[in-house]
């Protein structure tokens, strides 16, 4: 029996070695983590991250081929396979600050590798990591290496919060990237095997390591990228009069362009986006390329810039104040269906009304108010200049309140701002919401999910990102 362990119990690591579990009955998957709590949770009826689903799947195949563990030596001394899947944060001080990838993770992890294992191995690159980082682990582990081989492999995940399953179940492809000498071959079919239980061969791309760790920031950057443009048209549209939606359409009927990933919106978010570019970025600039780390910059640029638009949107429309004003904010996860709030646009607009002293009702159908006030609490790190930006003051955290649905956090607020797309926030009463709210009543909508015509209908002065602007709107210009 193939035996898999997969170091880091996260995003990541959790669903994809789920799915793994149940696609492959004759493997046995062992997912450890240094978190005591996250493994008890992944052990527990309450996994530690939503993701729909993944508890039908985790509770088919716990304790029959899936186990979570934190005896991490024991499970990586047994493995065949090795799948590194720990966290590789943007480093927030040293060489490299604010853009670079925080590696001590890694390396911590592949020192253990070296220490416990008696048989040779085969370990996967599983988190996003810089190129070459590979070529680094490979060093560590020889240099440790007691006489065990060990091959390193690049299989970056692609999967997106939310779509976690569906994404695993049917990947556009699979990635594997590795030497090209008969053992690094030999490496890469063994894991190719592993994928072919459910993958179709065509899906399977295999690739020198380099390719496939460049691929994946690549890809991230491209994604990112789109939605900086569609964002930055969004801009221009509210100022023409285009229809963001119209044009969206309209481009991505281009089969060269297609359809997918052009809704505009208040800032992308998660976890990958930004840290990919920045890392895209600062490999730019140790290798000389100045012209291209600036290029990859502005997509991030391009991104603050919608944030903050938004907020300026919000305050210029409600007679360039909101000091004191109760503003709902619907939604904080970065994207529907998640939990999870890494890089959340929701932090830098509310930090931006709480900037303009606001009073924030907070609703989101996932997101506890624990990791609300923990967000809008912490340290903001700029990426552009890398010291830390001052914290929620005691002051500011008292003018937030976390609401448990979305009727008591509008209940007597003067406006509403729309940062996730729940589909929830596109069937409520909205004619309810007007009734208990200050008139005139505001929504801006960071996400276009409401009719913004049958809501103005009913007496709201709507915003809606890249649409044509209200008169009310087009006199109240925001200032950029
Ligand atoms: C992303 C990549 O999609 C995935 O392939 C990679 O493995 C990890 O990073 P994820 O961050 O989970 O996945 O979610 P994604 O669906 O890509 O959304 C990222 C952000 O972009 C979200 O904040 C989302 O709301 C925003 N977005 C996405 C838009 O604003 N407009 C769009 O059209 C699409
Ligand atoms: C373009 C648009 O494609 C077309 O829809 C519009 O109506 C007019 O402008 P055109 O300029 O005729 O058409 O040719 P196109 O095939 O788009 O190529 C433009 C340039 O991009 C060429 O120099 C081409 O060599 C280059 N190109 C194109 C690349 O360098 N790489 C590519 O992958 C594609
Ligand atoms: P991702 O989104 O990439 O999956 P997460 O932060 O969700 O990242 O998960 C990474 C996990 O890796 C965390 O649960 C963390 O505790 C775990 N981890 C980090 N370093 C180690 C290590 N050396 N050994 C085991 N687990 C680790």
């Amino acid at each position: 029996m193939v035996k898999i362990c997969c170091i880091g119990a996260g995003y990541v690591g959790g669903p994809t070695m789920a799915v793994i579990a149940l696609k492959c009955p004759a493997i046995e998957v062992a997912v450890v983590d240094i978190s005591v709590p996250r493994i008890a949770a992944w052990n527990s009826d309450q996994l530690p991250i939503y993701e729909p689903g993944l508890d039908e799947i985790v509770k088919q195949c716990r304790g029959k081929n899936l186990f979570f563990s934190t005896a991490v030596e024991k499970h990586v001394a047994e493995a065949d396979i090795i799948f590194v899947s720990v966290n590789t944060p943007t480093k927030t001080r040293g060489l490299g600050a604010g853009k670079a990838a925080d590696l001590t993770y890694w390396e911590s992890a592949a020192r253990m590798i070296a220490d416990v294992s008696k048989s040779d191995k085969i370990v996967v690159e599983k988190s996003t990591v810089p190129v070459k980082t590979a070529e680094a682990i490979e060093k560590i582990l020889a240099h440790n290496s007691k006489g065990i081989k060990y091959q390193i492999l690049s299989n970056p995940e692609f999967l997106a919060e939310g779509t976690a399953i569906e994404d695993l179940f049917k990947p556009d492809r699979v990635l594997i990237g590795g030497r090209e000498t008969p053992d690094g071959q030999k490496a890469i079919q063994a894991l190719k095997a592993v994928y072919a239980n459910w993958v179709p061969e065509d899906r399977i791309i295999t690739t020198n390591l380099w390719s496939a760790e460049l691929s994946k920031l690549a890809a991230n950057a491209f994604l990112a990228q789109r939605i900086s443009s569609v964002n930055a048209m969004s801009a221009l549209c509210e100022a023409t009069g285009a229809n963001i939606s119209e044009v969206s359409h309209a481009v991505g009927k281009d089969t060269r362009i297609g359809p997918k990933f052009l809704n505009a919106s208040v800032g992308f978010g998660g976890s990958c986006f930004q840290k990919d570019i920045l890392n895209l970025v600062y490999i730019c600039e140790c290798n000389g390329l100045p012209e291209v780390a600036d290029y990859w910059k502005q997509v991030i640029k391009v991104n603050d810039y919608q944030k903050s638009r938004f907020v300026n949107r919000v305050v210029s429309s409600m007679f360039n104040t909101v000091s004191g004003k109760k503003i709902a904010i619907l939604g904080f996860a970065f994207k529907k269906d998640t939990g999870d709030t890494r890089e959340t646009a929701a932090i830098d607009v509310c930090n931006g009304l709480l900037g303009d002293k606001a009073h924030l009702s907070i609703y989101d159908l996932q997101v506890t108010e624990e990791q609300i006030r923990r967000d809008l609490s912490m340290k903001k790190f700029d990426w552009d200049h890398p010291i830390h930006l001052q914290p929620m003051s005691p002051a500011a955290a008292k003018e937030v309140s976390v609401a448990w649905d979305a009727y008591e956090a509008a209940k007597g607020a003067h406006g509403i701002c729309i940062l996730t797309e729940w589909d929830e926030f596109k069937t409520l009463d909205y004619k309810k919401i007007y009734d208990s709210m200050q008139k005139p009543a505001f929504l801006f909508d960071g996400r276009n999910v409401v009719d913004a015509g049958k809501l103005r209908e009913i007496g709201f002065i709507v915003y809606s990102i890249g649409k044509p602007l209200d008169s009310w709107l087009k006199d109240m210009p925001a200032v950029a």
